[in-house]
Parts: structure tokens; C-alpha cells; sequence
């Protein structure tokens, strides 16, 4: 309950507009997520202002109707090698928020080099210390950030320009004043893929229907396609990864477009200069407009009875996790069950937050 309050003292603090957000809806998917407009709305372009952040400053669809730019949040995991292999099987790209404290595990650290990689985009996933930035100097707070945001430079080369603010630190609106003040860009969703609801094999394939109803709602109520900017947890206790065929396959035969956030927003520097200063922005040749930007998909292979690809139902996340040619010593193991508990602890607090979140985020 007390998420419940934070997020509508939130509402009523940043978003006046949203009247309805008084119920969470939790049991059905398709009515709670209601479609963006079908407009082209301005949602996605940074704001340099310096005034308050409202929801207006969050990416929460894209510059063209038509695309989807999925996103998974607090990986890398044992989920995302499955997901890699899936979107490579799709030839499709995706946005991963990474989750920095993770990637002082060796292979977490390799998962998240292997997706950038693969073309897909890194940002990051930033939570408070103490979940919140009373009794930190902004200093404080910045070399915070600016810690994770090394961490994934060390990875990939470049410093994360995308960011999620975990959900329990939204309400905190000195914390996004300061991170938006350091030229990182906020980003929210405008479709909930429900993954933490839909999270065992038998019913991963459901999180295709909520794309579906979606989908399908929009093009009756306006006879056009409206621009998605989904929200997926890459963490071995939901459904993403197993959901994951069925989902590419349900956005192909509706003729979206899978895109980054980079091509969702038409950000041809979708990475920071420096993780501290607001001094500009970098591309590289996978950036939207680059040589080896890609976008769209294929359908890809699906089977149901074998659960879907990678996550069997086990709540450790299956074998999924494996990265062939990735180093296992015994040593990377122990890391590995260390980091185990918190993953899971951090799925079930997602699954207590994001009902009533989703209200807050109906735009
Ligand atoms: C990563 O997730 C854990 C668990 O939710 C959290 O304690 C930690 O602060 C997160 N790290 C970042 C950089 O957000």
C-alpha cells in the first residue's frame, strides 16, 4: 500500500491529468493497458529544459507510428542469453537497462558485452542507495550514478544514455530532476508486457495476447497503427524470456516495427559523452542512422510444448543462462548463486510496485 500512495502522490504530483489512476488493475491485462493516443506525440524528444521533470519528459512512445522498441530492465540475468539467442533468431533489436551492480559478476558481465554486441542498445538501471536521495549531497548522487555508469563503459566502451529509475525512486522528483540535469534521458513505457504476471512456461505464451489485445484494440478504435515503448524484466523469474518467440511473432504478423530506443526516438547519439557532465552525446555505427543500424524482425520458431525458448519452469530460470563459449570456472559459479537471492527478491518487489505503476503511466 504504501507503493500504492508514493505512486499517486505522484500522479497528483507530476501528471494532474491523470484522473483515472485510482484503481490498480491487476487481473486483466488488456483493459488496464490501454493503447497510447494514435498521435505522433512529442513524448520522446530530451528536454534540456532545467524546470521540474514531469511524465512528459519520459520516452513513452516513439517519433514514428508502426514501431515498438521493447526494453527489459535490471539484467542481465540467467534470462538474457536465451532472449539474445531468440532476437538473433529474429534478427530484431531490443533495449537492455542494465543493472550495474550485477555486472561485477563475470557472467553477467559477459552477457551484457555480448548483447551490446549483438546490436542491441544499453542503457541503465538506476536505483537509490537507500531508496532515497535525503542525506545525499547532489555530488553524492552523481558519483553514485556516475559509478554504474563506468561500470558498463568498462563493458561496452561507451557511457549509458537511456535510463530506467527503478520504481520505487519515481516519486523522487529531486532524483530525476538531477539525472535529467546530467543529460540522461528518462525513459517510462506505454505498454506493460505483464511478464512478472505471466511468468512460468505454461503461461509465458499470455504475454503475447496482452501485445495482441493491444494491438488489436488500437487498430479498431482508430484504424491505424499508434508506437509502443514496452516495459520487460530481464530477470529469470518472469516470463520474458519464454514469452519472448511468441511475442516477435504476434508484432510481425501485426506489422509493427521492432526498433531501439535510439530509432524509436530518431537519436542518432543514443550514448553520453561523460557520466557525469551534460557536455553531449556519442553514436556508434549500430546507432540509429549509423551504417549497421537495424531494425524490424522475423518471425521465429516457436514451440509451445517445449515452453517456449530457453526458461523452463523452474523459478531459477532454467538452463536458459548458458552462454556457450562463455568461461564457467567453479569460482564463476559461487558468484553466481551469490547473486541468485537478490535477483529473485528483486522480481517480487517488481510484482508488488507495477500494478498500481501502470496507472500511474496511462497517459
Ligand atoms: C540492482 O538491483 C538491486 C536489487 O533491486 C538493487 O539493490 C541495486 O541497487 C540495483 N543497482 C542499480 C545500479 O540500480
Amino acid at each position: 500500500m504504501r507503493f500504492l500512495h508514493s505512486t499517486l502522490a505522484l500522479s497528483a504530483l507530476v501528471a494532474p491529468w491523470i484522473v483515472s489512476a485510482a484503481a490498480p488493475e491487476e487481473a486483466t491485462p488488456s483493459p488496464a493497458v490501454a493503447p497510447a493516443a494514435p498521435t505522433t506525440a512529442p513524448a520522446t524528444a530530451p528536454s534540456t529544459a532545467t524546470g521540474p521533470v514531469t511524465w512528459a519528459d519520459f520516452v513513452t512512445s516513439c517519433q514514428t507510428p508502426g514501431q515498438i522498441a521493447l526494453t527489459y530492465s535490471e539484467g542481465p540475468s540467467e534470462a538474457t542469453m536465451a532472449m539474445l539467442e531468440t532476437l538473433r533468431e529474429a534478427d530484431a533489436k531490443v533495449t537492455f537497462f542494465a543493472n550495474a551492480t550485477w555486472l561485477q559478476y563475470m557472467q553477467y558481465a559477459g552477457v551484457a558485452r555480448h548483447a551490446h554486441m549483438d546490436g542491441h542498445l544499453i542503457g541503465m538501471t538506476y536505483r537509490l542507495p537507500s531508496d532515497t536521495s535525503t542525506g545525499h549531497t547532489d555530488d553524492d548522487l552523481k558519483n553514485d550514478i556516475a559509478r554504474h555508469s563506468r561500470t558498463i563503459q568498462d563493458l561496452i566502451g561507451v557511457y549509458p544514455k537511456y535510463m530506467k529509475v527503478h520504481e520505487s525512486n519515481l516519486k523522487d522528483v529531486r532524483l530525476l530532476n538531477l539525472v535529467q540535469s546530467m543529460g540522461y534521458t528518462l525513459v517510462g513505457f506505454n505498454l506493460d508486457e505483464y511478464d512478472y504476471k505471466y511468468n512460468t512456461a505454461a503461461t509465458a505464451p499470455q504475454i503475447a495476447d496482452v501485445y495482441n489485445a493491444i494491438f488489436s484494440k488500437q487498430m479498431d478504435a482508430f484504424g491505424r497503427r499508434a508506437s509502443y515503448v514496452v516495459a520487460g524484466y530481464d530477470v529469470p523469474s518472469t516470463g520474458a524470456a519464454a514469452g519472448l518467440p511468441k511475442v516477435i511473432n504476434t508484432i510481425q504478423t501485426s506489422g509493427y516495427d521492432m526498433v531501439r530506443l535510439d530509432g524509436c526516438a530518431n537519436d542518432k547519439t543514443p550514448y553520453k559523452k561523460d557520466p557525469i557532465l551534460n557536455n553531449g552525446y556519442v553514436g556508434d555505427a549500430k546507432s540509429f542512422g549509423g551504417a549497421d543500424y537495424k531494425h524490424g524482425q522475423k518471425a521465429v520458431t516457436y514451440n509451445p510444448n517445449a515452453g517456449g525458448k530457453g526458461v523452463g519452469s523452474s523459478p531459477a530460470g532454467g538452463n536458459g543462462g548458458t552462454a556457450p563459449g562463455e568461461g564457467k570456472s567453479s569460482q564463476d559459479g559461487g558468484s553466481l548463486k551469490k547473486s541468485a537471492a537478490p535477483r529473485t527478491m528483486a522480481a517480487v518487489s517488481t510484482l508488488l510496485v507495477l500494478p498500481a505503476l501502470v496507472c500511474a503511466y496511462l497517459l
